[in-house]
């Protein structure tokens, strides 16, 4: 197994997407916190067809963390008014434990001020301790607003300006972060 120094996270490219889609089945699937209906409706949203689209909208929209040639996790976020909404993160079972999962939150994170955001959002499963745990750990904090809404307060500070700026005034992101 390589090191996880060697173990990078950079976007999807399209002609990955039916690997991608079914390695989000095989995680999606193997998941304890739902029932086979929402796991099969939850599998259905991440088609190659569905994964391809979401990068044509945005480049990062899906992330993968790479050991060699391997794809062992991967995080698929959109963005949606001044925030990114990530819909899922997850990791090879064999990879678990080493970090990659955080490295794919901070390899989110990186991406928000390319997509001038300036929160990141995650809904976890209440049942899911893990996820729970790992985004505290991260950084994340409880929202106020919904018990089960993580959001990251401590992103903040890079979304200063777009937080007292109103969104329609942000100038283009190449021009405002150069
Ligand atoms: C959640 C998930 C992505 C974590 O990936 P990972 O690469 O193992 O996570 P990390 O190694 O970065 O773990 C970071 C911290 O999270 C917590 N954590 C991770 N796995 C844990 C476990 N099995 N039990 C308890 N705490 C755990 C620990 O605090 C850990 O830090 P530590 O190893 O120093 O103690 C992985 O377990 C997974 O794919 N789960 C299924 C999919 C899922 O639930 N996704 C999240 C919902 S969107």
């Amino acid at each position: 197994m390589p090191e996880l120094s060697k173990v990078i996270v950079t976007p999807m490219r399209p002609e990955e997407a039916e690997a991608v889609s079914a390695l989000v089945a095989e995680i999606i699937s193997a998941l304890p916190y739902y029932n086979e209906r929402a796991r099969r409706e939850e599998v259905a949203k991440y088609t190659p067809e569905r994964l391809r689209s979401l990068v044509a909208e945005e480049p990062e929209a899906v992330l993968l963390a790479r050991a060699n040639h391997d794809v062992c996790g991967f995080a698929i976020s959109h963005y949606d008014d001044g925030l990114i909404w990530i819909a899922w993160f997850g990791v090879r079972p064999d990879w678990r434990r080493r970090g990659i999962g955080t490295q794919l939150l901070a390899a989110v994170e990186e991406t928000a001020p390319r997509r001038r955001a300036h929160k990141i959002w995650c809904d976890t499963r209440t049942e899911n301790l893990i996820s729970q745990q790992l985004l505290q750990k991260a950084g994340y904090k409880k929202n106020r607003h919904s018990h089960k809404s993580l959001v990251r307060t401590r992103f903040l500070s890079l979304g200063k300006t777009s937080a007292i700026t109103p969104h329609f005034q942000l100038p283009p992101a190449k021009t405002f972060y150069a």
